[in-house]
């Protein structure tokens, strides 16, 4: 018997669609499945104030293919001379839905982010006024603290003394990697929320260096520990709603990720719904996928959940999803999770 599982049309909560040839060739990748994303600001250079905004959201609608429907929902990379009254119109305008804080040099394209966290607290006080949430990329960049540590560090040392300090702001911790944050998470109010990637669900840090180096794999934060990846999948299966889907699917070339320097990122927007439904299945919390990838994140957000439905089969065979990518910068390799997925979206 055919098992097939239909939720309402999913959104991304956290998504790199780059621009130019590279927007081109990834945006119906998500536009296929997704409704609505939460688009990054890490542009070259960052997306700061409202008038570059809307200037990427036109760049987006007019790169989605005729027929494609979806609502790319625009963020500002907050710097230390972001202007809040700025922020204040973006918001009001109902163009800007979240801004999103770098702390300076913590991942690619941050180097214009936050060094001193009480140059931005303007800002952070009238979004708290206004209700529009703060994403953070929450890790510290200190060269002292261990890669692994750097998120954990980020909630004691940043994170936790801003929230403090700013009762009312909004936060959506992003791309959360670690047992910490996860429980951090479940500690507080319904202020903060979190957005889980697919593949910290998959990989912990042994998928990226035992038996050689699998630079498709190296994304930031960094996979940590298996029993990090297992406080995670308990986290996005729960249908707790501060948890939501937010893939950070990030895309570079092959030539950008297998190098002496390789960049962070894992690109996973065309197959994320197949892999969430094998993992959610593996966990026994199919009916828990619509929570995490359709209901909770506009429920944070204060939007609608979609109207419209997405429909996963079960087949007896392996999905054959592509390998890569092509785009007119070399090809973009697609995040492979190790093992064969039989859900496919219908
Ligand atoms: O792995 C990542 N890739 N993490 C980030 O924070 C940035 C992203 C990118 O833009 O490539
Ligand atoms: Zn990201």
């Amino acid at each position: 018997m055919t098992q097939t599982l239909t939720i309402p049309r999913p959104d991304d909560w956290h998504l790199h669609l780059r621009d130019g040839d590279m927007l081109r060739a990834v945006l119906p990748e998500t536009a296929r499945h997704f409704g609505r994303a939460i688009i990054m600001p890490n542009l070259v250079p960052p997306v700061v104030r409202s008038d570059e905004a809307a200037a990427y959201r036109d760049r987006i609608l007019s790169a989605l293919p005729k027929g494609m429907a979806f609502e790319p929902l625009m963020t500002l990379y907050l710097t230390e001379n972001t202007d809040p009254d700025d922020v204040a119109a973006a918001h009001a305008s109902g163009l800007v839905k979240a801004v999103k804080l770098y702390p300076a040099g913590a991942t690619t394209n941050s180097a214009s982010g936050v060094t001193d966290f009480d140059k931005v607290r303007p800002v952070l006080e009238k979004m708290a006024e206004i209700g529009l949430p703060l994403c953070t990329h929450g890790e510290v960049t200190d060269h002292d603290i261990d890669i692994f540590d750097r998120e954990a560090v980020f909630i004691d040392r940043v994170l936790d003394p801003i929230r403090r300090a700013t009762p009312g702001l909004r936060v959506v911790m992003e791309h959360i990697t670690t047992k910490n944050a996860a429980d951090y998470v479940a500690s507080q109010d319904k202020d903060l929320g979190a957005t889980i990637t697919t593949h910290h669900l998959i990989i912990n840090r042994n998928h990226i260096l035992v038996g050689g180096i699998k630079p498709h794999y190296y994304c930031l934060p960094v996979a940590k520990r298996e029993e990090h990846r297992i406080a995670l999948r308990a986290a996005a299966t729960s249908g707790d709603p501060r948890y939501f889907l937010g893939t950070d699917s990030a895309p570079h070339t092959d030539e950008n990720k297998i190098a002496p320097c390789g960049c962070a990122g894992c690109f996973t927007a065309p197959n994320t719904m197949s892999l969430l439904a094998h993992v959610f299945e593996e966990d026994g919390a199919l009916d828990k996928l619509a929570a995490f990838a359709s209901q909770n994140g506009p429920a944070f957000y204060g939007l609608p959940i979609s109207g419209e439905t997405l429909t996963l089969t079960k087949q007896d065979t392996a999905v054959a999803f592509p390998e890569n990518i092509d785009t007119p910068d070399g090809p973009v390799t697609v995040f492979d999770p190790g093992y064969d997925v039989f859900w496919k979206v219908a």
